[in-house]
């Protein structure tokens, strides 16, 4: 859905430079060392780029930062963005490198001169994270479709990993397009349409409706849909890329809107809540990804799609509501609801697929906001090796998360005097009462992650990849995990 660059490979050519029209990329390493087409952009711009690489400015440039030279005398260039990266730079600094160029591509496009460059494919991935927009609502002079990208390598299989690098690039554009997407157009029938339109990937699509989650017995999911004129529904998407082995569940939190239902939010900030359904989109991402790439690994992902409203039908704090497992939950208040579709949600992708391992991902509490910021989603987990494998696959992907405890002492802030317990813990700890919650759904032998993710779904900055607004954050790393874990 999302409208990214197309990215075309061509031969070196070194005399079709001087005519390449819109923005043109080179790269060139601290030492200023040039390659073979940086010597020829500054050969036409006579001697631009060795000036440049001499100046202070460019020495005080950190790996992935960059220059623009615009209107460059002796090329048809709209500017040449000189990017300082080492050649056998690979990861962060070269996606970051691609990002500058991706920022300022628009419509123009341009050429990116990469010989020999080791950290390409990063390079693109960076480019293309970088370049998108969310525009389809805005109209007139604002709204552009964005210019191709071209890419002159000496290297004749330079593009051949490239369909990875578009198919993890859809994957993390498709969460942020449904993260950005207003909840008047998002609701929960749409959300499950596009994930339908998921199938044409390979993908199985299963759409649980109200009847069918009322017979399984998910009562604490449909009581908070319940206020809501858009029906409750949970959506199953099966990636069978594997051999015969139980899947790897991801189960994401999709409350197309949060208005705290009666327990009502205040006006001040509540349009954010429309990004509620961002661990939703996390999961729909990776798992557009992982059948966009056709990953050698099972892989389940299960959505609980509610809308938390005020109604006269929508429940009331204090109401006692039996959970699918048989817990039974006393709602102390209802805008603690992503915990109530998630623990529904959790014990049915157990009973039915017996995952080897299992991860939530929810906007799930204000509170780890005022723990960890923006920085770092907050992980909880019972199990230390799993827990480990995630952390280093974020880290390698630059995508920031930090883990918080579980315990005991913890769960009995959920006690109730008239339930099994309550579904919320009171100020102290509110991330890791809410992620104790969780746990009480958590059979003894599934190991699992639950990730609360309210501080990096989507930010008022722009981030080093993302333009303001949706992140995508958790697409790359539980791709990652899942190739690290199951595909080696
Ligand atoms: N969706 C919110 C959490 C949230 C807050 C997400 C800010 C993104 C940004 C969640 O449903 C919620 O309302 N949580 C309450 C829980 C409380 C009532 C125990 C909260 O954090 O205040
Ligand atoms: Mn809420
Ligand atoms: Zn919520």
């Amino acid at each position: 859905m999302a409208d990214l660059p197309s990215v075309t490979f061509t031969d070196s050519d070194l005399d079709a430079i001087a005519s390449a029209e819109g923005h043109v990329a080179v790269f060139l390493p601290e030492s200023g060392k040039m390659d073979v087409m940086a010597r020829r952009v500054n050969r036409l711009t006579k001697g631009a780029l060795a000036r440049l690489a001499e100046s202070e400015r460019f020495q005080k440039l950190k790996d992935g930062q960059a220059v623009a030279l615009a209107y460059p005398t002796g090329m048809a260039a709209e500017a040449i963005h000189v990017i300082r990266l080492e050649k056998r730079a690979r990861g962060a600094a070269a996606r970051e490198g691609g990002a500058t160029f991706g920022a300022v591509l628009g419509q123009l496009g341009g050429l990116i001169l990469a010989p020999g460059l080791k950290g390409l494919d990063d390079v693109l991935l960076g480019v293309l994270l970088k370049s998108y927009r969310f525009d389809r609502h805005v109209t007139g002079d604002d709204k552009t479709s964005p210019g191709g990208v071209t890419v002159m390598t000496s290297d004749a299989d330079a593009g051949a990993g490239f369909e990875t690098v578009r198919a993890l690039a859809e994957g993390v554009c498709f969460a942020r397009d449904l993260v950005n997407e207003p909840s008047n157009v998002l609701t929960t029938t749409e959300f499950a349409t596009r994930l339908e339109a998921l199938s044409s990937l390979g993908l199985k699509v299963q759409v649980l409706e109200e009847p069918e989650l009322e017979k399984l017995g998910m009562r604490t999911l449909l009581a908070v849909g319940q206020g809501s004129e858009s029906p409750s529904k949970v959506v199953v998407m099966e990636w069978n890329g594997g051999g015969k082995e139980k899947p790897f569940a991801l189960i994401g939190k999709g409350v197309v809107f949060d208005t705290g239902g009666i327990s009502l939010k205040p006006a001040a900030g509540m349009e954010d809540m429309t990004m509620d359904m961002g661990g939703a989109g996390t999961v729909a991402g990776v798992m557009q990804a992982l059948a966009a790439r056709k990953a050698k690994a099972n892989v389940v992902g299960l959505i609980g799609l509610v809308e938390n409203m005020p109604d006269g039908r929508a429940q009331r704090p204090g109401d006692v509501v039996a959970s699918m497992k048989g817990d039974t939950v006393e709602v102390i208040n209802t805008d603690a609801e992503g915990r109530l579709v998630l623990c529904d949600v959790m014990w049915y992708a157990q009973e039915r697929f017996e995952p080897v391992a299992m991860v939530d991902l929810a906007t799930l509490t204000g509170a780890v906001i005022i723990a960890l910021g923006h920085e770092n989603a907050g992980v909880f987990s019972n199990d230390d090796a799993l827990s480990k494998a995630f952390l280093s696959a974020a880290e390698a992907e630059g995508e920031g998360a930090w883990r918080l405890p579980l315990g005991a002492g913890y769960d009995k802030q959920l006690k109730s005097r008239v339930a099994d317990m309550k579904n919320v813990g009171g100020r102290p700890a509110g991330s890791i009462t809410a992620a104790q919650f969780l746990a009480r759904f958590v059979k003894e032998e599934t190991p699992w992650i639950h990730l609360d993710i309210a501080g990096v779904a989507s930010l008022k900055t722009a981030t080093k990849l993302a333009p303001k607004g949706a992140t995508g954050w958790g697409v790359l790393a539980l791709n990652r995990l899942i190739s690290n874990k199951y595909e080696g």
